[in-house]
Parts: structure tokens; C-alpha cells; sequence
């Protein structure tokens, strides 16, 4: 890799740190916490079907945005000059938040059910939507370049996988994906 490319690399996972810790928090939260409440609080949709569905709730939103924001500002503080100010990852994490919360209505709105895998979404809607939330609010990043992006994303997808075989493996989750 050219020294550029690895930097800006470098750049890129620093930035959109704080959107992975939002991802994996709920995983550990909820196991961790016992009781849960399902965020649409078991309401149903025009369609029949639930809003979300059990795999979100309310202690998994509250704890992504806790553990997302927390990882933001001590990343803020460690490396300032990696976001344009405080507030660009928190509103990182709200986006992986808001992606992963669509992406299980998208999901209940297909006849998917809660758990059933939908790859790509499931692996990359909470990084997409993070970044397209946040670029959208503060502009696009220095380390932003196609090859940059590419590799993050694919990186975003292979370390998803693993970290999710991980849980599994743990027993933090049901199913390895
Ligand atoms: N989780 C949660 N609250 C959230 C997000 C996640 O409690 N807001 C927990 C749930 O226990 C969920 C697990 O993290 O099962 C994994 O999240 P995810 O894969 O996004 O949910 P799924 O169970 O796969 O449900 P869906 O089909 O709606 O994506
Ligand atoms: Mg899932």
C-alpha cells in the first residue's frame, strides 16, 4: 500500500470508530442488563406486521448511544483533528443508530422476520447511513477517496462478520451472523 492510502486509512477508522462501537454496544448491553422493552414497544405497523421487532429495544438504542457517543468524545479528546469538531461523532453514532433501526423496518416492512439475515443491509446500513448523516451535516472528510472508502466498507463488512462469530461463540448471540 502506498503511505497515503494507509494513512488515510488510519483516518478513516479513527472517524467512523464511534459508529462500530454504537453497532456492537446493544449486543453486550442487553445481555449484560437481562430485561429489555422492544423500542416500538410491541406495536404493530399498517401492514400487520411489527414496527421493528423484538431485536430492537429500548436498552439497545440507550446503550449504543451511550457507548457510541462516550467512544466519540474520548477519540475526540485523544485525536481532535480527526473530526471537525465534538459533535461530528456523535452524530456518527445517532446515524448508526438511526441506520440499524431502519434497516429492521425495512426488514419487518419485506416480511422479514426478527434475526433472519439480509446481507450488505445488515452488515453495512448503520456505516452508510452514519456517514451520508454525518457528511451531510459537517461535509465530506479528509481521508475521503474511492479506494479509501472501498476499503472500509469492505472492512466494515469482514470485521461485522467476525465480530458477530465472535458473540456467537461467547454466547452474547443466538445465531453466528
Ligand atoms: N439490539 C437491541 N437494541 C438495538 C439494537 C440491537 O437490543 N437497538 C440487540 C438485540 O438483542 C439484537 C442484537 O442486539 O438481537 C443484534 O442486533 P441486530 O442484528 O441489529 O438485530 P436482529 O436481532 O438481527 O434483528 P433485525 O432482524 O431487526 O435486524
Ligand atoms: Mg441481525
Amino acid at each position: 500500500m502506498e503511505e497515503g492510502l494507509v494513512w488515510r486509512f488510519v483516518m478513516a477508522l479513527v472517524y467512523v470508530f464511534p459508529a462500530y462501537v454504537a453497532n456492537g454496544a446493544p449486543v453486550v448491553a442487553v445481555r449484560l442488563i437481562g430485561t429489555t422493552h422492544p423500542l416500538d414497544f410491541g406495536r404493530k405497523f399498517f401492514d400487520g406486521r411489527r414496527l421493528l421487532g423484538d431485536g430492537k429495544t429500548v436498552e439497545g438504542l440507550v446503550s449504543a448511544l451511550s457507548a457510541g457517543i462516550l467512544t466519540g468524545v474520548l477519540l475526540w479528546l485523544a485525536s481532535p483533528n480527526s473530526f471537525s469538531s465534538v459533535m461530528e461523532p456523535v452524530v456518527l453514532s445517532v446515524g448508526a443508530v438511526l441506520g440499524d433501526v431502519a434497516g429492521s423496518f425495512l426488514k419487518r416492512r419485506a416480511g422479514i422476520e426478527r434475526g433472519a439475515p439480509v446481507p450488505v443491509l445488515d452488515q453495512l446500513g448503520f456505516l452508510v447511513t452514519a456517514l451520508l448523516l454525518c457528511w451531510a451535516v459537517f461535509g465530506i472528510p479528509r481521508w475521503v477517496d474511492p479506494v479509501t472508502l472501498l476499503l472500509v466498507i469492505a472492512f466494515t463488512g469482514v470485521l461485522h462478520l467476525a465480530t458477530n462469530a465472535g458473540a456467537y461463540l461467547l454466547n452474547l448471540k443466538d445465531r453466528w451472523y
